[in-house]
């Protein structure tokens, strides 16, 4: 058997992904007069019947206010609002649900945090975060040291897209007040080696935070295991609903933080001589929370529950294993991001093609892809370049449509050639 056929009969024995494809009603439809291939799921992953159908079910049997206790539509949201933050803390295996913040999604989280922790920044203080970090976990550290006097470190990266560790451990001083750096790359793929960048952290006294919006979607992250002080992600990424993410934070550190956001739900008693904050969770979610968001997420999570785990990320490194085999049929293609562990995420480039241009010519053959900066600017300096073409593959993705993105590839090079 060759290589592919090996993979291939991997996929299909183990993880029947014709089957999961049917669990993801928007697959099946023609773009442009071509069966959609969706690889756009590092942007936002596509959502299974499972959430749809509990969305659905929470709006037509139990939508109400939640926390108010007056009635029983009243009581039925809140339990399963509740319901889904405990499928939370189960997926990341914090300690409690007390842990476990809703917010809008990882850019809110961060900045969430990025606040609650600028009253123990002083001038001079210096918050470490990575050459690859999303805007969203390098602009609200900025706006913070703005405020404080402090100092935001890039940690630089190597050019095949790894984390530069003698640049971190250069780096980590005694200036050094938190690290805030992604899990995974979403330009790259890159998963980073965060449990021992941690450790060497938390031995100086460091806070930490991981951004595992590009992490979730592959990997189930234990943030017990790991030692976070925090770690961070959104629904849509994880075939949730959009408008819902979540903050993992240790409760000391939450306890200790300031609110976000004042209104109602935050606070245990309103009074105009003074007023007190409600516990934790609630202390940081004011105002009423994206409900049916909450129990859509609370049932992706649960639909990635029943999948084989292990299959699955051998599905998806069959998937990244086929892509870079293919590389060299694409004349001029170039992979931006080739570390050792790698989530199956491919940024490229081919030389005489503007990235927009090749998004343009695979969208008419109904292939989603991203090209830009995908909010990396720092990261496509490094690289030099404006922008990056990048297939981001999900597990309901398959081999043959990994070979249409080439074919693909291959026309649009011709065509340019
Ligand atoms: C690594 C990373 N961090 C943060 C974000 C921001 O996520 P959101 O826009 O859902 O808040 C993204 C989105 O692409 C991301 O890939």
């Amino acid at each position: 058997m060759t290589d592919l056929s090996v993979a291939r009969t991997a996929q299909q024995s183990a993880f029947d992904v014709d089957a999961i494809r049917r669990d993801f009603p928007i697959l099946s439809q023609q773009v442009n007069g071509k069966p959609l291939v969706y690889l756009d799921n590092g942007a936002s992953a596509q959502k299974p019947v499972a959430v749809l159908n509990a969305m659905d079910r929470y709006y037509r049997e139990m939508h109400s206010n939640v926390h108010r206790g007056a009635h029983t539509l009243g009581d039925r949201a809140t339990a399963a609002f509740e319901g889904a933050r405990e499928t939370v803390r189960d997926f990341l295996n914090a300690g409690s649900t007390r842990e476990i913040i809703w917010t809008r999604g990882t850019t809110e989280a961060i900045n969430l945090v990025a606040n609650g922790l600028a009253p123990r920044l002083k001038a001079g203080d210096e918050i470490l975060v990575s050459h690859m970090e999303h805007h969203a976990n390098i602009v609200p550290w900025q706006m913070i040291a703005e405020r404080t006097g402090a100092k935001v470190v890039p940690i630089q990266v190597t050019p095949e897209g790894e984390l530069d560790l003698d640049s971190f451990n250069s780096l980590l001083n005694e200036r050094t007040r938190i690290l805030a750096i992604t899990h995974v790359s979403n330009v790259l793929g890159t998963v980073n080696p965060v449990a021992p960048l941690i450790e060497q952290a938390k031995a100086r006294g460091v806070l930490t935070l991981l951004d595992g919006a590009q992490a979730v979607p592959h990997y189930r992250p234990d943030v017990q295991a790991l030692g976070c002080d925090f770690y961070v992600f959104s629904s849509h990424k994880l075939f949730g609903p959009t408008g819902i993410g979540v903050l993992y934070g240790k409760a000391q550190l939450l306890e200790e933080m300031p609110p976000y956001q004042g209104g109602g739900e935050m606070i245990e008693r309103v009074s105009f001589d003074r007023t007190t904050w409600n516990t934790l969770p609630y202390k940081f979610e004011a105002g009423t929370p994206a409900i049916a968001e909450a129990v859509g997420l609370g049932a992706a999570i649960e639909y990635l529950g029943r999948l084989n785990r292990p299959a699955m990320e051998a599905a998806e490194a069959a998937l990244l294993a086929r892509a870079n085999e293919l590389v060299a049929t694409v004349p001029g293609m170039e992979v931006i991001g080739t570390a050792k562990h790698k989530v199956p995420v491919m940024s490229f480039k081919i030389a005489g093609l503007h990235p927009s241009d090749i998004g343009t010519l695979l969208d008419q053959q109904g292939i989603a892809i991203r090209t830009g900066h995908h909010c990396a600017m720092p990261l496509m300096d490094f690289y030099g370049v404006p922008g990056t073409a990048r297939a981001s593959f999900a597990f309901y993705n398959t081999l043959d449509e990994v070979d249409q993105l080439f074919t693909a590839l291959q026309k649009v090079q011709r065509l340019f050639a």
